[in-house]
C-alpha cells in the first residue's frame, strides 16, 4: 500500500530503561514517546526496521520469524541492557516476499526464521519506545558489510517496491547514529570536525536535497565512522517518497556520537514541539 512513515531514530544503550536517562539524552525519549502517539494513529500493519546492532558480514538478512520473542542481554553493554523481554509479532508471509525481491534483485539476501534468534538492542531499545504495547508485526533487517552503501540503496529500493506493492501499512525504521567515533564519557559530544560534518549531513536533509546527503555518504562516513558505515542511511534514502516532510524531533551525544530522530511522513506530524531545524545545529 504505502510506507506511511520512514524515521531516522537513536538506540542509545544509556536511553534502554525510562528511570535511567540522562539528562542529554531525555529530548529523544520525549519525542519517541510522541511518535508513538502517532504510529498508534497511523495503525500500520507492520515496521519494517533496519538495525546497526545486526551486522551480517556477507549476506542480506530478513527475520521472517513469525513471534519475535526473548529476554536481551546486550554483549556490548550489558551492565545497561540485561535481561530485557521483548514479545512482538512477525510477518512471515511479506518477509518472505522481501527475499525473493531481493534475490531476484541480484543480491544475497537470505531469511531467518529462528525462534532462538536473540533481537539486537538496535531493535529493542526504539521499539521499546515506539511500540510499547508490542502489537505491531516487525520484521528486523542486517546491515551487510561486504555490501557497499549503493548495494545496500538498491536493496532498500528492492524492499520499498515489495512494500508499496503490497496491500499493508508500512512504517519504516532506520535504527542508527550519525558520527560514531565513540569515546568513553556518555556526555561527551562529536569533535568540532565530525559534527560539522553532521550539520553539513542534517543540513542536505532538511532541505530535503536527499541526493547530495546521499553523495556526501562515503566520505561522510570514513571521517565521522557513521554508524554501520552509513548503510543504514542508505537504506533510509531508497524508502523516502517525493513529498515526504523532514521533522527534526530531537538529537542527542553519547560517547562521542550524534544520534537524532528525524521522521519522514506524507502529512505534517500533529506534535506541537517538533524543533525547527536551526535549533539543532548546535
Ligand atoms: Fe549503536
Amino acid at each position: 500500500m504505502t510506507i506511511e512513515l520512514s524515521m531516522l531514530v537513536p538506540h542509545v544503550p544509556s536511553i534502554c530503561h525510562e528511570d535511567q536517562v540522562p539528562d542529554f539524552q531525555q529530548d529523544m525519549v520525549s519525542a519517541m514517546k510522541r511518535m508513538a502517539k502517532e504510529i498508534e494513529q497511523i495503525k500500520p500493519d507492520v515496521i519494517v526496521l533496519v538495525s546497526c546492532h545486526w551486522p551480517s558480514t556477507f549476506f542480506h538478512y530478513v527475520d521472517c520469524t513469525p513471534i519475535h520473542k526473548g529476554i536481551l542481554t546486550a554483549i556490548e553493554a550489558p551492565d545497561l541492557i540485561k535481561d530485557v523481554p521483548y514479545y512482538y509479532p512477525g510477518d512471515a508471509d511479506l518477509a518472505a516476499e522481501l527475499v525473493i525481491a531481493g534475490q531476484e534483485a541480484g543480491l544475497q539476501v537470505q531469511g531467518v526464521n529462528d525462534p532462538y534468534y536473540v533481537w539486537d538492542y538496535g531493535s529493542v531499545v526504539p521499539l521499546r519506545y515506539l511500540v510499547p504495547k508490542e502489537d505491531i508485526p516487525v520484521i528486523n533487517l542486517s546491515v551487510t558489510l561486504a555490501a557497499s552503501l549503493d548495494e545496500t540503496y538498491r536493496w532498500g529500493t528492492a524492499i520499498a517496491e515489495v512494500l508499496r506493492d503490497s496491500d499493508k501499512r508500512v512504517v519504516f525504521l532506520s535504527s542508527g547514529a550519525l558520527s560514531h567515533n565513540l569515546v568513553r564519557g556518555r556526555h561527551n559530544k562529536p569533535t568540532i570536525a565530525e559534527h560539522a560534518l553532521d550539520k553539513q549531513f542534517i543540513e542536505y536533509v532538511m532541505n530535503k536535497d536527499f541526493k547530495s546527503a546521499y553523495q556526501m555518504l562515503p566520505e561522510y562516513a570514513r571521517m565521522a565512522r557513521v554508524e554501520s558505515g552509513g548503510r543504514h542511511l542508505a537504506m533510509l534514502f531508497s524508502m523516502i517518497e517525493d513529498g515526504c516532510q523532514p521533522i527534526y524531533m530531537a538529537d542527542g551525544q553519547s560517547s562521542g556520537s550524534w544520534n537524532v530522530l528525524i521522521t519522514f511522513g506524507k502529512k505534517v506530524v500533529s506534535s506541537s514541539e517538533e524543533k525547527v531545524e536551526e535549533e539543532f545545529i548546535k
